[in-house]
């Protein structure tokens, strides 16, 4: 049924121009994906959602841009040249490379799932009287699927502790994991891949250098500090913001846009004093969670997950994930870095990286906070809260409404202006209307098939309202308007549409939430 949803999903994206496969008409490269005319604007507004409540909201969050090649050194110092790598397992007879760790995860979430059943059918059971903590406690299918999780989570985690690639494939044996292709468990062994993609500047003839395509954008944040701190004359604490692509060459591509080889991250470091960091990990945890449920999907959608492994640099870090059809998956990272990574350039570029504090007297490399989420993976977090199939009844007759209930102000089309009909001179006022909101609103202009149609048409695509201009528009320059999720239409005047639009689609609303 999940899978069922998923794939409506990745065929409305295409049928409706949001995402295509990238060089379609060589029918597509794995794991890279095009955004189409209502795709590049429904990512554009997530990033200006971003942007703005970062460093429009702080005024000690400033903003760069930088280049996607780097100096070779920079991925030695960061570690990424020795140990950005994927555990890798192949099936033997369907010939499928998975992620070790991502078997051992679904794994997990197989008997999270399990227990979640029980505990539904419990609640129905018992109603109002039901205590969730006891019944966990005492049914003894929960204390077993229970006693399972702890079983594999206690491996898994002192597995990845030791670098343990056999430990990781004991559990997937162990656990009878088999291939979703194949069915079988006839598993090679466990083995590391880089995924960073490289390639040359310079002609060969002169000395060409191998260079990398930046995984994350984080690095040029962290060369950039020192420029930054000293010409913006930044205090700490104080952040970096960045928004670009990144380059990953991942192994398990097969969930459309959520694991891509070319994608987009938002980024923002932010620079704190040695011992404040658990301060600023908290404070940035609740602020991104806000961030988030300000867009009004179902609160139980979210929920933090905290790291088993601590990556070698990090002192704490957790996820928030959101529920997908496939499942709570990873939308966003939140990690204290501690000063490993401006330590360790300094260390490679041999230039002191400091912060001198007038408070305290004394230099000191700073701490880091970060918040990295995916642009591209936030984009399917929309797609698919957003995406309803209603049951509707008209005139007897069941009907299925396709309706993207997208956050007004994310909304690539603000608006749909229409015609009820092409004569009487009402297309010429619906144009008049677009002439004048056009400005500030994107707008849409529609004449062609019924009301009925056009409304569907605009449901599918998430415009939160729809106008429609009829003869009355031309005696009392009013017109009806449609919203999106309740279907109910109202008479307003033209005057008064762009204060409408403004309050019902302005990102100050969402920003005022967080
Ligand atoms: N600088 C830290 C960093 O890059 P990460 O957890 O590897 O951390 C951060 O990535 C975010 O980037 C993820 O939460 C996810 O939203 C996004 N991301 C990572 N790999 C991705 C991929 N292959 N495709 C799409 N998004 C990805």
């Amino acid at each position: 049924m999940a899978d069922d949803i998923f794939k409506k999903l990745i065929g409305h994206c295409k049928e409706y121009g949001y995402v295509f496969p990238s060089s379609d008409i060589y029918d597509g490269l794995g794991a890279v994906y095009d955004y189409g005319q209502l795709g590049v604007e429904l990512k554009n507004n997530i990033k200006r959602y971003w942007w703005e409540s970062m460093v429009l909201l702080h005024e000690n969050v400033v903003g760069i841009d930088s280049a996607i090649f780097m100096h070779p050194t920079v991925w030695k110092a960061s570690g990424h040249v020795d140990a950005f790598n994927d555990p890798l397992i192949d099936n033997k007879d369907s010939k499928k490379r998975y992620r070790a760790d991502v078997l051992i995860e679904d794994l997990i979430q197989k008997y999270e799932g399990k227990i979640a059943k029980e505990v539904t059918k419990a609640k129905k059971r018992f109603g109002d009287s039901f205590d969730e903590e006891q019944f966990k406690a005492t049914n003894p299918r929960v204390l077993s699927n229970q006693g399972k999780i702890d079983d594999i989570h206690g491996k898994f985690v002192k597995a990845l502790d030791e670098n343990d690639l056999a430990g990781l494939k004991a559990i997937i044996e162990d656990n009878k994991v088999v291939c979703p292709i194949s069915g079988t468990c006839n598993w090679t062994d466990v083995r590391q891949f880089n995924l960073m993609f490289s390639t040359e500047v310079g002609s060969t003839a002169d000395g060409a250098q191998k260079i990398y395509l930046r995984p994350e954008t984080a690095q040029g944040i962290f060369v950039n500090y020192l420029n930054v701190q000293k010409t913006g004359r930044m205090k700490i604490p104080f952040g970096i913001a960045q928004i670009g692509k990144a380059f990953r060459n991942e192994i398990v591509a097969r969930q459309f846009i959520f694991r891509m080889r070319e994608f987009e991250q938002m980024e923002m470091q932010f620079f704190v004093r040695p011992g404040s960091e658990m301060e600023w990990f908290d404070k940035w945890k609740e602020t991104r969670m806000k961030w988030h449920k300000a867009l009004g999907f179902p609160e139980e959608n979210y929920r933090f997950h905290d790291h088993d492994k601590l990556a070698h640099y990090a002192n704490a870090a957790t996820d928030i994930e959101f529920k997908m059809p496939f499942g709570f998956k990873e939308v966003e990272g939140i990690h204290s870095r501690t000063d490993f990574d401006l330590s360790q350039h300094e260390k490679y570029c041999g230039k002191k990286i400091q912060y001198f504090d007038p408070e305290l007297g004394k230099n000191y490399t700073p701490y880091v906070i970060e918040t990295s989420i995916g642009v591209d993976r936030m984009f399917l977090t929309m797609m698919a809260g957003a995406y309803c199939e209603e049951e509707l009844e008209k005139n007897g007759k069941k009907d299925i409404r396709v309706v993207l209930k997208l956050p007004a102000a994310i909304a690539p089309v603000k608006m749909a202006v229409m015609p009820l009909v092409k004569k009487d001179g009402l297309p010429d006022k619906a144009r008049a209307i677009i002439d004048e909101l056009k400005f500030d609103f994107n707008c849409q202009y529609d004449e062609k098939d019924s009301i009925g149609k056009r409304y569907r048409r605009q449901d599918a695509i998430g415009t939160p309202f729809c106008v429609t201009v009829d003869h009355q528009t031309l005696e009392d320059n009013t017109v009806t308007i449609r919203h999106r999720d309740t279907m109910a239409q109202e008479r307003v005047a033209i005057d008064d549409l762009y204060t409408i639009l403004n309050k019902g689609t302005s990102l100050r609303e969402l920003f005022k939430k967080i």
